[in-house]
């Protein structure tokens, strides 16, 4: 089918929540790189959103898969299954939890952890239910994670919200500390916003946190859902603050682009959840607990991550000097390969973004005005100059219309 047949369809069958999307429609994708229906390339700096971890078409993942769907697809967690118990073996012993639970989404990961935070209260004889989480978060579009979620913006059409869920500045620890009463049960937050446009918590933050959550008795929740599986250049986001959550949640990266989900928690916390408290169908089948079998093993694998480190950091000094010649270039912010630029409001992003995408790079806008680089986690230095020099061909251009 052609684009414009595609484009048809869609505007006339699907809900029309995603708007108007971006003006293209892909066909295939190899590397770093995806090809519309007219074979024009596109260099992806989004990686459908932080999830195309190692690129397109990679052959382990590919390979792995295509086994997998040979010998079994699904057979439902009445039974024990083989990579499901490999994929927990794997993040426990690279992470500081000691029990998994698989699902399908960052939202289903985030509701598991926010009933895991209450049950453990409430294994303890305690009415502890609030959460704290922060504004300008992001944490899922079920009705749970959407009153998590620190944006009205997204709750309004869809009140009431589900009780429960308190929202402070985000890197405010005294906000937090007033915000504590005796319902608190939990602190959530993303160790960098990433829907909220690329905001890093401080070191300062997450440690306070970490003692106000001992001190007080709280859970500390990281949603890692977008910084987790390599993505700021360390497995998890958590490792660059000297801090450990007692209950994590992961989704995006983690199967490489097939939909899975996870919660990751300590066993004093994992311990409250019984036979028969939660479940899932689809959660942690055979082809899902693959693949991600296979991201982890691979960003595992010998200087991966090394790599993902040192190529953030140059990403990351391209992006500064570009801001030095762009005045209305505010901040670029970030870790790793999950990078922001923010731009004074008077110059649209979205407008960037088309831009960008009619020089053949994808990029998109998060937050107010922040332009966002989420490529996957195989991107090369080449690349990045490639879209360092169009980038400021864009800019240019828009300071020009300024
Ligand atoms: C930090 C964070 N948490 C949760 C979610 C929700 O994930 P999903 O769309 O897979 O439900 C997202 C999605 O963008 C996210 O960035």
């Amino acid at each position: 089918m052609d684009y414009n047949d595609i484009k048809e369809l869609d505007e006339k069958y699907y809900l029309s929540t995603f708007g108007s999307r971006l003006p293209v429609s892909f066909e295939y994708g190899e590397g770093c790189s995806l090809y519309d229906t007219q074979g024009k390339e596109y260099i992806d700096f989004v990686a459908g959103i932080a999830v195309n971890t190692l690129g397109y078409n990679h052959p382990a993942l590919g390979k792995a898969i295509v086994e997998q769907v040979e010998k079994l697809l699904h057979c439902s967690n009445l039974f024990y299954i083989e990579s499901q118990a490999q994929l927990a073996k794997l993040l426990v012993e690279n992470s500081c939890g000691d029990r998994i639970f698989v699902c399908n989404s960052g939202a289903e990961a985030n509701e598991g952890a926010i009933k895991l935070a209450r049950k453990y209260f409430y294994s303890k004889h305690l009415y502890r239910y609030e959460i704290i989480t922060t504004l300008n978060s992001f944490h899922g579009r079920t009705m749970a994670t959407l009153a998590a979620t620190g944006q009205e913006k997204y709750q309004k059409p869809f009140e009431p919200m589900p009780t429960g869920f308190i929202h402070v500045p985000f890197n405010d620890i005294e906000a937090i500390e007033k915000a504590i009463t005796y319902k608190t049960c939990a602190i959530m937050i993303e160790p960098i916003q990433g829907e909220g446009g690329i905001i890093p918590a401080t070191a300062q933050y997450m440690q306070a946190l970490r003692k106000l959550c001992d001190d007080k008795g709280l859970l500390l929740i990281f949603d890692e859902v977008q910084t987790g599986i390599g993505r700021t250049g360390k497995l998890f986001g958590y490792e660059h603050y000297g801090v450990e959550p007692d209950i994590f949640t992961l989704a995006k990266g983690l199967g490489g682009g097939i939909p899975i989900g996870a919660f990751v928690a300590k066993d004093f916390v994992a311990s409250a959840i019984e036979p028969g408290d939660h479940g899932t169908t689809f959660g942690g089948n055979p082809l899902a607990c693959t693949a991600a079998l296979t991201v982890l093993s691979t960003i595992l694998d010998k200087n991966f991550l090394e790599d993902v480190k040192t190529l953030g950091h140059y990403f990351q000094d391209r992006l500064i000097e570009v801001k030095e010649k762009f005045p209305f270039v505010r901040e670029v912010r970030g870790k790793g390969l999950m990078l922001g630029m923010e731009l004074e409001d008077r110059i649209p992003g979205k407008d960037i973004v088309l831009d960008m995408l009619d020089k053949g790079f994808i990029i998109n806008c998060a937050g107010k005005n922040t332009l966002r680089f989420v490529p996957p986690l195989i991107i090369e230095k080449k690349d990045i100059d490639k879209l360092v020099e169009n980038l400021e061909v864009c800019l240019a251009k828009e300071s020009h219309n300024a």
